[in-house]
């Protein structure tokens, strides 16, 4: 049975991004596999009045069953509403590697998806993205594409360097495909280990810092499509309070590094309208429950371990939205 996004109480992520562009802040797009991650995205989206984008990847797809997950989104949206949260929710497909996998998202209620092309040759991502967005645009369901490659994991494609987007290619990209935004590739990565110790310099309090993003690529992007959203995939900062906390009780997180938020402050407000988050909750959560079963070794109650990651995650999102992302009190 097809169902359209409008009817669950989703919004495609055209307004949010023409808004995010003109006032200079970028929206949020977390990820989740369960209904602690859900609740946490909605209720600290919601207690600081930012526009979300509830994010779901094929894994998270695979993992908590693809029916079910419709209805947690579902049931998201009906919460917030009871709550009496007025920000918009939009639910998007996180790396979509096939034209039949947005089709099923789009036709389950999906009001966003991203179809990730950038792995494959150019004209062979422009003719599949163009294809999603054709299907999508009679559902009014908005398309992001992407081009460049970040390193690290997304699902099952390793890259182990980073391509920087070709400014050269975007607007043709743009203009053939018709995507609503475009996901470039200018230092960032997926997962927690952004960066080699080695790749970063010491600050005058010891802290690593890692190399700067390629600004001067996404200024030239800019250039090329004035007025156009960008998003940026793998910009957790790694926040070294948990990956401690991780490593404190038994957990061994070796030389994570992530994006340092000031650069992640700077990159939403310029054309970049969307960020997009997930090892940072992932990260979160494990360090509350490691520490909770390292200093209560007799709890075996879930609610008593996912409860804490859950009010730590929402805190974390709260913070994100006010001093990072900007999104705050923008609804
Ligand atoms: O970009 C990838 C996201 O972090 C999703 O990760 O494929 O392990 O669910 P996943
Ligand atoms: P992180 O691994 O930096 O959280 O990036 C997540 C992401 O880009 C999801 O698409
Ligand atoms: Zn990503």
């Amino acid at each position: 049975m097809t169902v359209n996004y409008k009817d669950l109480g989703f919004v495609n992520t055209r307004e949010m991004f023409k808004k995010a562009f003109a006032d200079g802040y970028a929206v949020p797009a977390y990820n989740f596999n369960n209904m602690e991650q859900l609740q946490a995205i909605i209720n600290g989206c919601g207690k600081s009045n930012s526009p979300v984008i509830i994010q779901v990847s094929s894994g998270a797809r695979n993992y908590a069953d693809q029916t079910l997950l419709r209805y947690l989104a579902e049931g998201a949206v009906a919460m917030a509403r009871k709550a009496d949260y007025k920000n918009p929710i939009a639910l998007h497909l996180d790396h979509g590697d096939s034209y039949e996998l947005c089709v099923s998202c789009i036709e389950s209620g999906f009001s966003s998806v991203m179809i990730d092309g950038s792995h494959l040759p150019y004209d062979e991502n422009v003719a599949l993205t163009n294809k999603v967005v054709a299907y999508a645009k009679r559902y009014s369901v908005s398309v992001e594409g992407e081009l460049g490659i970040l390193a690290g994991i997304e699902d099952d494609v390793i890259a182990a360097k980073s391509i920087y987007t070709d400014p050269e290619q975007v607007e043709d990209f743009v203009n053939r495909t018709g995507v609503d935004s475009l996901a470039i590739s200018i230092g960032t990565s997926h997962g927690a280990y952004k960066f080699k110790p080695a790749q970063c310099t010491r600050n005058k309090q010891g802290v690593l810092v890692p190399p700067a993003l390629r600004f001067d690529i996404l200024d030239e992007i800019e250039r090329r499509i004035p007025g156009f959203a960008i998003v940026l995939h793998g910009s957790s900062s790694v926040l070294p309070e948990y990956v401690n906390t991780i490593n404190q009780n038994g957990g061994q997180l070796e030389a994570a590094i992530g994006i340092p938020a000031e650069q992640l402050r700077q990159a939403a407000k310029s054309a970049v309208c969307k960020i997009n988050i997930d090892s940072d909750g992932r990260l979160v959560m494990t360090a509350i429950i490691r520490k909770i079963f390292n200093e209560k070794p007799q709890e075996f109650d879930p609610r008593k371990y996912l409860g804490p990651a859950r009010d730590a995650l929402t805190k974390m999102i709260i913070e994100k939205n006010r001093l990072v992302l900007g999104s705050a009190d923008r609804c």
